[in-house]
Protein backbone atom coordinates (compact mmCIF):
# COMPACT_ATOMS: atom_id res chain seq x y z
CA UNK A 1 0.00 0.00 0.00
CA UNK A 2 1.58 3.71 -0.99
CA UNK A 3 0.70 5.59 2.31
CA UNK A 4 2.20 9.25 0.31
CA UNK A 5 -0.59 11.48 0.29
CA UNK A 6 -0.50 14.63 -1.39
CA UNK A 7 -2.16 17.79 -0.41
CA UNK A 8 -3.70 20.48 -2.28
CA UNK A 9 -3.99 24.11 -0.13
CA UNK A 10 -5.73 27.05 -2.11
CA UNK A 11 -4.49 30.53 -0.55
CA UNK A 12 -1.78 28.87 0.99
CA UNK A 13 0.61 31.78 0.80
CA UNK A 14 -0.16 33.36 3.74
CA UNK A 15 -3.01 33.88 6.72
CA UNK A 16 -4.75 30.59 7.66
CA UNK A 17 -3.93 28.95 4.38
CA UNK A 18 -0.26 29.21 4.92
CA UNK A 19 -0.57 27.53 8.74
CA UNK A 20 -2.79 24.86 7.04
CA UNK A 21 0.28 23.94 5.03
CA UNK A 22 2.77 23.83 7.52
CA UNK A 23 0.36 21.74 9.17
CA UNK A 24 -0.70 19.46 6.78
CA UNK A 25 3.07 19.10 5.89
CA UNK A 26 3.85 15.66 7.89
CA UNK A 27 6.52 13.06 6.52
CA UNK A 28 4.90 11.34 3.76
CA UNK A 29 2.77 14.32 2.81
CA UNK A 30 3.39 16.50 -0.59
CA UNK A 31 1.63 19.87 0.13
CA UNK A 32 0.60 21.51 -2.96
CA UNK A 33 1.02 25.71 -1.74
CA UNK A 34 -1.91 26.87 -4.83
CA UNK A 35 -2.24 30.17 -5.18
CA UNK A 36 -2.74 33.47 -6.88
CA UNK A 37 0.36 35.25 -5.37
CA UNK A 38 3.16 33.06 -6.91
CA UNK A 39 6.38 34.51 -5.60
CA UNK A 40 4.30 34.10 -1.74
CA UNK A 41 3.01 30.93 -2.20
CA UNK A 42 7.00 29.76 -3.15
CA UNK A 43 7.98 31.01 0.27
CA UNK A 44 5.07 29.25 1.72
CA UNK A 45 7.20 26.17 0.27
CA UNK A 46 10.59 26.72 0.49
CA UNK A 47 9.63 27.17 4.44
CA UNK A 48 8.23 23.65 4.16
CA UNK A 49 10.83 22.19 2.26
CA UNK A 50 13.59 23.85 4.45
CA UNK A 51 11.92 21.77 7.23
CA UNK A 52 12.37 18.95 5.87
CA UNK A 53 8.68 18.59 4.31
CA UNK A 54 7.69 18.40 0.71
CA UNK A 55 5.97 21.21 -1.00
CA UNK A 56 5.58 22.60 -4.38
CA UNK A 57 3.90 25.92 -5.10
CA UNK A 58 1.63 26.15 -8.02
CA UNK A 59 -0.02 29.96 -9.54
CA UNK A 60 -3.92 29.38 -9.40
CA UNK A 61 -6.57 31.69 -9.56
CA UNK A 62 -9.94 29.46 -8.38
CA UNK A 63 -12.13 31.59 -9.98
CA UNK A 64 -10.87 30.85 -13.47
CA UNK A 65 -12.12 27.33 -14.43
CA UNK A 66 -8.88 27.08 -17.46
CA UNK A 67 -6.41 27.84 -14.10
CA UNK A 68 -8.22 25.17 -12.19
CA UNK A 69 -7.91 22.81 -15.10
CA UNK A 70 -3.93 23.39 -15.40
CA UNK A 71 -3.39 23.05 -11.58
CA UNK A 72 -4.92 19.68 -11.50
CA UNK A 73 -2.68 18.77 -14.48
CA UNK A 74 0.26 19.90 -12.84
CA UNK A 75 -0.33 18.23 -9.99
CA UNK A 76 -1.52 14.85 -11.62
CA UNK A 77 2.11 15.07 -13.16
CA UNK A 78 3.59 15.26 -9.90
CA UNK A 79 1.30 12.73 -8.25
CA UNK A 80 -0.92 9.71 -8.66
CA UNK A 81 -3.46 10.43 -5.96
CA UNK A 82 -4.70 13.57 -4.71
CA UNK A 83 -5.51 12.88 -1.03
CA UNK A 84 -6.54 16.26 0.08
CA UNK A 85 -8.05 19.22 -1.04
CA UNK A 86 -8.34 22.05 1.28
CA UNK A 87 -10.50 24.80 -0.08
CA UNK A 88 -9.22 28.25 1.86
CA UNK A 89 -8.70 30.60 -0.52
CA UNK A 90 -10.89 33.54 0.07
CA UNK A 91 -11.71 37.16 0.04
CA UNK A 92 -13.65 39.75 1.16
CA UNK A 93 -14.51 43.51 1.12
CA UNK A 94 -16.54 45.76 4.04
CA UNK A 95 -19.21 47.53 2.54
CA UNK A 96 -22.73 47.78 3.10
CA UNK A 97 -25.25 46.09 0.64
CA UNK A 98 -26.12 49.69 -0.45
CA UNK A 99 -22.65 50.44 -2.14
CA UNK A 100 -22.39 46.88 -3.36
CA UNK A 101 -22.24 47.09 -7.31
CA UNK A 102 -23.34 43.95 -9.13
CA UNK A 103 -19.27 43.46 -10.11
CA UNK A 104 -18.34 43.86 -6.38
CA UNK A 105 -20.66 41.12 -6.01
CA UNK A 106 -19.64 38.81 -8.32
CA UNK A 107 -15.95 39.39 -7.79
CA UNK A 108 -16.30 37.93 -3.94
CA UNK A 109 -18.66 34.68 -5.27
CA UNK A 110 -16.45 33.90 -8.24
CA UNK A 111 -13.54 33.33 -5.81
CA UNK A 112 -15.31 32.30 -2.58
CA UNK A 113 -18.34 30.35 -4.26
CA UNK A 114 -16.84 29.17 -7.91
CA UNK A 115 -13.32 28.72 -6.63
CA UNK A 116 -14.86 26.07 -4.35
CA UNK A 117 -17.07 25.02 -6.42
CA UNK A 118 -14.43 24.23 -9.30
CA UNK A 119 -11.41 22.90 -7.16
CA UNK A 120 -13.71 20.63 -5.64
CA UNK A 121 -15.56 18.83 -8.73
CA UNK A 122 -12.11 18.37 -10.56
CA UNK A 123 -11.06 16.90 -6.77
CA UNK A 124 -14.18 14.87 -6.85
CA UNK A 125 -13.27 13.44 -10.16
CA UNK A 126 -9.87 11.80 -8.61
CA UNK A 127 -11.35 10.85 -5.70
CA UNK A 128 -14.24 9.16 -7.04
CA UNK A 129 -11.44 6.67 -8.78
CA UNK A 130 -9.68 6.38 -5.78
CA UNK A 131 -12.72 5.83 -3.81
CA UNK A 132 -10.53 7.98 -0.78
CA UNK A 133 -10.09 11.47 -0.38
CA UNK A 134 -10.83 14.47 2.11
CA UNK A 135 -11.79 17.96 1.17
CA UNK A 136 -11.96 20.55 3.49
CA UNK A 137 -13.51 24.30 2.96
CA UNK A 138 -13.18 27.04 4.56
CA UNK A 139 -16.11 28.82 5.70
CA UNK A 140 -16.96 31.40 8.04
CA UNK A 141 -19.09 32.31 10.98
CA UNK A 142 -20.76 35.24 8.97
CA UNK A 143 -22.16 32.16 6.79
CA UNK A 144 -24.13 31.21 9.62
CA UNK A 145 -25.30 34.70 11.40
CA UNK A 146 -24.87 37.39 8.61
CA UNK A 147 -22.43 39.92 7.80
CA UNK A 148 -21.97 43.22 9.62
CA UNK A 149 -18.67 43.72 9.50
CA UNK A 150 -18.25 41.41 7.00
CA UNK A 151 -19.70 42.42 3.65
CA UNK A 152 -23.35 40.92 2.94
CA UNK A 153 -22.11 39.53 -0.26
CA UNK A 154 -18.72 37.72 2.06
CA UNK A 155 -21.19 36.43 3.98
CA UNK A 156 -23.86 34.82 1.31
CA UNK A 157 -21.06 33.23 -0.35
CA UNK A 158 -19.65 31.32 2.78
CA UNK A 159 -23.70 30.53 3.77
CA UNK A 160 -23.00 29.21 -0.07
CA UNK A 161 -20.03 27.25 0.78
CA UNK A 162 -21.74 25.44 3.79
CA UNK A 163 -24.48 24.26 1.48
CA UNK A 164 -22.09 23.11 -1.06
CA UNK A 165 -20.01 21.47 1.55
CA UNK A 166 -23.33 19.51 2.40
CA UNK A 167 -24.43 18.69 -1.01
CA UNK A 168 -20.91 17.62 -2.04
CA UNK A 169 -20.81 15.49 1.13
CA UNK A 170 -23.91 13.59 0.07
CA UNK A 171 -22.67 13.00 -3.13
CA UNK A 172 -19.29 11.75 -2.09
CA UNK A 173 -20.40 9.43 0.57
CA UNK A 174 -20.56 6.52 -1.38
CA UNK A 175 -17.19 6.66 -2.54
CA UNK A 176 -16.01 7.34 1.08
CA UNK A 177 -14.34 10.58 0.51
CA UNK A 178 -15.04 12.96 3.60
CA UNK A 179 -16.59 16.72 2.95
CA UNK A 180 -16.56 18.52 5.76
CA UNK A 181 -16.16 22.78 6.36
CA UNK A 182 -14.05 24.51 8.80
CA UNK A 183 -15.80 27.71 9.79
CA UNK A 184 -13.97 30.34 11.60
CA UNK A 185 -14.86 33.41 13.80
CA UNK A 186 -12.45 36.34 13.54
CA UNK A 187 -8.98 35.10 12.77
CA UNK A 188 -5.71 36.95 13.23
CA UNK A 189 -4.54 37.58 9.74
CA UNK A 190 -4.33 40.41 7.04
CA UNK A 191 -8.11 39.59 6.20
CA UNK A 192 -9.11 41.03 10.03
CA UNK A 193 -6.15 43.36 10.03
CA UNK A 194 -7.76 45.93 7.95
CA UNK A 195 -10.76 46.50 9.99
CA UNK A 196 -8.11 48.63 12.43
CA UNK A 197 -7.53 48.46 15.95
CA UNK A 198 -10.51 49.79 17.59
CA UNK A 199 -12.77 47.80 15.80
CA UNK A 200 -10.63 44.71 16.43
CA UNK A 201 -10.93 45.26 19.93
CA UNK A 202 -13.91 46.14 19.94
CA UNK A 203 -14.95 42.89 17.99
CA UNK A 204 -13.12 40.73 20.32
CA UNK A 205 -14.84 41.85 23.39
CA UNK A 206 -17.98 40.16 21.66
CA UNK A 207 -16.08 36.82 21.76
CA UNK A 208 -16.82 34.79 24.92
CA UNK A 209 -12.44 33.30 24.88
CA UNK A 210 -11.67 37.73 24.36
CA UNK A 211 -9.72 37.21 21.74
CA UNK A 212 -8.99 36.63 18.12
CA UNK A 213 -8.69 32.95 16.98
CA UNK A 214 -5.12 32.13 16.01
CA UNK A 215 -4.40 30.47 12.49
CA UNK A 216 -3.10 27.26 13.98
CA UNK A 217 -6.24 27.03 15.83
CA UNK A 218 -7.91 26.70 12.44
CA UNK A 219 -4.93 24.61 10.93
CA UNK A 220 -5.53 21.73 13.61
CA UNK A 221 -8.95 21.65 12.97
CA UNK A 222 -8.50 21.13 9.02
CA UNK A 223 -5.67 18.83 9.90
CA UNK A 224 -7.77 16.43 12.16
CA UNK A 225 -10.62 16.78 9.35
CA UNK A 226 -7.75 15.80 6.61
CA UNK A 227 -7.16 12.82 8.80
CA UNK A 228 -8.19 9.13 9.52
CA UNK A 229 -9.37 10.22 13.09
CA UNK A 230 -12.10 11.53 10.87
CA UNK A 231 -13.10 8.60 9.33
CA UNK A 232 -17.07 8.75 10.09
CA UNK A 233 -17.34 12.37 9.74
CA UNK A 234 -18.69 14.00 6.93
CA UNK A 235 -21.29 16.99 5.29
CA UNK A 236 -20.11 18.40 9.54
CA UNK A 237 -19.48 21.92 9.41
CA UNK A 238 -17.29 22.70 12.30
CA UNK A 239 -17.03 25.57 13.84
CA UNK A 240 -13.51 26.78 15.30
CA UNK A 241 -14.39 30.23 17.11
CA UNK A 242 -13.84 30.73 20.86
CA UNK A 243 -18.02 30.15 21.41
CA UNK A 244 -18.55 33.24 18.85
CA UNK A 245 -21.22 31.22 17.24
CA UNK A 246 -22.80 27.87 19.04
CA UNK A 247 -25.30 26.07 16.82
N1 LIG B 1 -9.35 35.91 8.77
C1 LIG B 1 -10.55 35.70 9.24
O1 LIG B 1 -10.99 36.33 10.20
C2 LIG B 1 -11.44 34.68 8.61
C3 LIG B 1 -12.63 34.33 9.27
C4 LIG B 1 -13.47 33.39 8.68
C5 LIG B 1 -13.13 32.83 7.47
N2 LIG B 1 -11.97 33.19 6.84
C6 LIG B 1 -11.69 32.56 5.56
O2 LIG B 1 -10.45 31.89 5.65
C7 LIG B 1 -9.80 31.89 4.39
C8 LIG B 1 -8.39 32.45 4.53
O3 LIG B 1 -8.48 33.74 5.08
P1 LIG B 1 -7.18 34.59 5.49
O4 LIG B 1 -7.61 35.46 6.59
O5 LIG B 1 -6.02 33.70 5.66
O6 LIG B 1 -7.01 35.48 4.18
P2 LIG B 1 -5.71 36.18 3.56
O7 LIG B 1 -6.22 37.35 2.81
O8 LIG B 1 -4.66 36.39 4.60
O9 LIG B 1 -5.15 35.08 2.54
C9 LIG B 1 -5.94 34.64 1.45
C10 LIG B 1 -5.07 33.94 0.45
O10 LIG B 1 -5.90 33.54 -0.65
C11 LIG B 1 -5.26 33.89 -1.87
N3 LIG B 1 -6.26 34.11 -2.92
C12 LIG B 1 -7.18 35.10 -2.98
N4 LIG B 1 -7.89 35.00 -4.11
C13 LIG B 1 -7.42 33.91 -4.77
C14 LIG B 1 -7.76 33.30 -6.01
N5 LIG B 1 -8.72 33.80 -6.80
N6 LIG B 1 -7.08 32.19 -6.39
C15 LIG B 1 -6.09 31.69 -5.60
N7 LIG B 1 -5.72 32.24 -4.44
C16 LIG B 1 -6.38 33.34 -4.02
C17 LIG B 1 -4.48 35.16 -1.55
O11 LIG B 1 -3.45 35.38 -2.49
C18 LIG B 1 -3.98 34.84 -0.14
O12 LIG B 1 -2.75 34.16 -0.19
C19 LIG B 1 -10.69 32.70 3.46
O13 LIG B 1 -11.54 31.83 2.73
C20 LIG B 1 -11.50 33.54 4.42
O14 LIG B 1 -12.73 33.94 3.86
C21 LIG B 1 -11.12 34.10 7.39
Amino acid sequence: MNDHKTAIVTGGAKGLGKAICETLASPGTLVVVADMEIAKARETADSIKSHGGEAVAIEVNVADEASVLALYQAVKALSPTIDILVNNAGIGRELPILDIAVAEWDRIFAVNMRGTFLMSREALRVMKEQRSGKIISIASASGKMGGLVAGAHYAASKAGVICFTKSLALQAAPFKINVNAVCPGPMATDMTAIWGEEMNRAFAEKIPWKEYGQPQDVADAVAFLASEKSRYITGEILDVNGGFVMD
